[in-house]
């Protein structure tokens, strides 16, 4: 079996591991001016409520390492996006959108009414991403962001699961 069979296979989105930690920490920080190292990514993945899911690929070599991640944080029968990335590499395959559908098979499954998160007005990728999902914009928070270079206004949006 060669190389080439393992980069032609899909990603699997699956919980994150302790192990997973530095590199979804990794991701972070190429994708955010703020860093949130594997310390603090393991307190908030002890938090009640929250679970990290990863994409990676399936490998018969071991496990293969994390593209991207999602945090989601789950309260009564509402839940938040904490955060999501992907590595800057593995952008455009795919992987946000896959990690978020496996997010909402999952809280849909879990009986949870709405998702919500916030969004940067210019982040465009991220837009796209939500909007194709069917999130709609349900309120502005002007000033939100401090480093993004525009006003910093965030998008509240929300997607109904039920
Ligand atoms: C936002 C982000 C997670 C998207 O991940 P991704 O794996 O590149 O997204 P996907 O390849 O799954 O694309 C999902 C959809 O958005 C579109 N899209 C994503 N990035 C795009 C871009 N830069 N330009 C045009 N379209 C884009 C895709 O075409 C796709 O549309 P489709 O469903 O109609 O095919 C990724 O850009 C990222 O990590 N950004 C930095 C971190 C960030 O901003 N996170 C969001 C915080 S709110």
């Amino acid at each position: 079996m060669s190389f080439w069979w393992f980069w032609t296979q899909a990603p699997v989105v699956e919980e994150a591991l302790d192990e997973d930690l530095p590199k979804i920490a990794e991701i972070h920080a190429a994708s955010f001016s703020h860093k949130w190292g594997a310390a603090e990514l393991a307190r908030m993945k002890a938090q009640k409520g929250v679970n990290i899911l990863i994409a990676r690929r399936s490998s018969p070599y071991g496990t293969g390492t994390p593209l991207g991640f999602l945090i989601l944080r789950r309260a009564a029968d509402e839940a938040e996006v904490i955060t999501i990335a992907v590595h800057p590499r593995q952008r455009g395959r795919g992987i946000g959108k896959k990690l978020m559908e496996a997010g909402l098979f999952r809280l849909y499954g879990e009986r949870c009414t709405h998702l919500f998160l916030e969004v940067d007005a210019t982040n465009e990728a991220a837009l796209l991403l939500y909007r194709g999902l069917g999130f709609k914009e349900v309120g502005r928070r002007k000033g939100y962001y401090s480093d993004n270079g525009g006003d910093g206004t965030a998008l509240v949006m929300r997607i109904d699961l039920r």
